[in-house]
């Protein structure tokens, strides 16, 4: 698939692409911004980069990159809770309208996936987009996410709307904009390490009720004083700061204005306990307002900004996510708080991309979850070989049922491939499989009846003599 990646900032969209195991190449990518265009570039240097203002492009050079895919975050200050909610009065839609324009021209485009600010869904250029996108022949759905209900510790409530051609189907039915995903939707999503980890060291997230992991999990060995709060910034803002520790499951929304202003752009890191915080809020309370004293006591808790690295491990970018070297702490925080939730995408696309054609899309969700489970968890003697086998059966899965149009024969054959190296394997798992579909049962018990029956299948020993690696 050909993807066209515009509004690409510092390349989110395209992490998540590259991320999910899509078979898919970003063709081009456009921004305005060079800053956020020389980070693009480090990271994807064989990208096709175009800084541009997305105006200037015509319908032609448009066609000629024969998308099948757009992407896109247009800028969200027209349509945030705390601009002027300008709308489509913004200069800043301009480019969004010109797209709305091309779209009808572009005989290739399969497939569009916005992503905005919540409070877009309720935008005059919500409704123009959906307009334009309907009378073109193609079909939507919109949802409302933040990585809080993914397992991960930070809220960041996105609009996102996905658009297919109406000869495509949707593997999920929908009446309104969904504020989150109906369990079963989010029960049947491949398992991360990010879910895993919720799951197993995880404390309830106040904010999405799911259990999400501490932040402990995310933090780096900073030096503190590159990060700690300005004193001026304490004096002015100590009583409207977000504190969190490591112990905590949350965190609030990172915006562009983080390390620069400390109210609403985002958390701050405390090294001491919830307790140790209290008390001594507790006693600086009882002094003097602004008073050196109250600073002395406040500045004990050593506060400070989460690292640029921080923000990038809740933002979910790949640890080989690279800054290049002239780009400054505050530019890095303004690139992050532009750009989007790697793992929330990833999520999406597997919604997005994936069809119901006949009942196929339960069968793919349930068998690329048991293996990207097994993926994750297991720590057995077997370990190694199922890690082995799950990643090539998940991306088989995702590859033949996802694109099962374009890449069946590839997969086929490496499907055929790995069944011929490990037969016995395969079929114990497929008849558990079968079962557990047939009777309805959870995954759960797909798990016990699959573990239950492999001990037998290692016990005999044949697998690994005559199959193995
Ligand atoms: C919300 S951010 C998108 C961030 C991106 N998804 C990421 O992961 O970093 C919007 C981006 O649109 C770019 N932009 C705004 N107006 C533009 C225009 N007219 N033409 C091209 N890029 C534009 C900005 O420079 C900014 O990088």
């Amino acid at each position: 698939m050909k993807v066209l990646e515009l509004y690409s900032g510092i390349g989110g969209m395209h992490y998540a692409l590259r991320e999910s195991g899509i078979a898919a190449k970003v063709v081009a990518a456009i921004d305005i911004n060079p800053v956020a265009n020389d980070v693009y570039h480090h990271n994807f240097p064989e990208t096709a980069l175009m800084n541009r203002n997305i105006q200037s492009i015509n319908a032609q050079e448009l066609t000629k990159l024969d998308a099948d895919v757009i992407l896109m975050s247009p800028p969200c200050q027209p349509f945030t809770r705390l601009g002027l909610k300008k709308d489509a009065l913004d200069n800043r839609t301009c480019s969004l309208l010109h797209i709305l324009n091309l779209i009808p021209e572009l005989k290739s485009l399969k497939y569009i996936l916005l992503e905005n600010v919540k409070g877009f869904e309720m935008s005059a250029m919500r409704n123009k987009l959906v307009n334009c996108i309907e009378n073109c022949g193609y079909i939507y759905r919109e949802l409302i996410l933040s990585p809080c209900q993914f397992g991960i510790p930070n809220t960041r409530h996105r609009y996102y709307l996905l658009a297919k051609r109406s000869n495509l189907k949707f593997c999920f039915k929908q009446s309104s904009v969904e504020s989150s995903l109906p369990p079963e939707l989010f029960e049947s999503l491949p398992k991360s390490e990010h879910s895993v980890l919720a799951e197993k060291k995880g404390k309830i997230n106040p904010r999405s009720g799911r259990l999400c992991y501490t932040l402990d999990n995310i933090l780096e060995n900073t030096e503190q004083s590159r990060y700690s709060l300005p004193s001026k910034l304490l004096q002015k803002r100590a009583w409207v700061l977000d504190i969190r520790t490591s112990e905590s499951s949350g965190s609030c929304c990172f915006t562009k204005g983080y390390g620069h202003y400390a109210e609403g752009t985002g958390s701050v890191y405390c090294p001491f306990t919830d307790d140790t915080i209290r008390s001594k809020y507790n006693e600086a309370g009882s002094r003097e307002n602004d008073s050196d004293t109250q600073m002395r006591i406040l500045s004990d808790l050593k506060l400070r900004f989460f690292s640029p690295k921080e923000v990038c491990r809740l933002m979910c970018f790949p640890e080989d996510f690279r800054f290049p070297k002239h780009i400054t702490d505050r530019q890095k925080y303004r690139l992050l708080g532009n750009s989007i939730n790697i793992h929330v995408l990833i999520g999406i696309s597997e919604l997005f991309y994936m069809f119901s054609k006949s009942g196929g899309i339960m069968i793919f969700f349930s068998w690329a979850n048991f293996f990207s489970a097994w993926y994750f968890e297991c720590q057995d003697s077997i370990s190694s070989l199922i890690r082995l086998l799950s990643s090539c059966i998940f991306s088989i899965s995702r590859y033949s049922w996802v694109f099962s149009d374009s890449n069946s024969s590839f997969c086929s054959m490496r499907f055929m491939r790995q069944l011929a190296a490990y037969p016995l394997f395969f079929r114990v798992r497929l008849r558990c499989f079968i079962r557990t579909i047939s009777s309805r049962d959870s995954p759960r018990s797909f798990n016990c009846l699959f573990k239950s029956r492999t001990d037998i299948v290692t016990s005999s020993s044949s697998l690994m003599s005559r199959h193995g690696p």
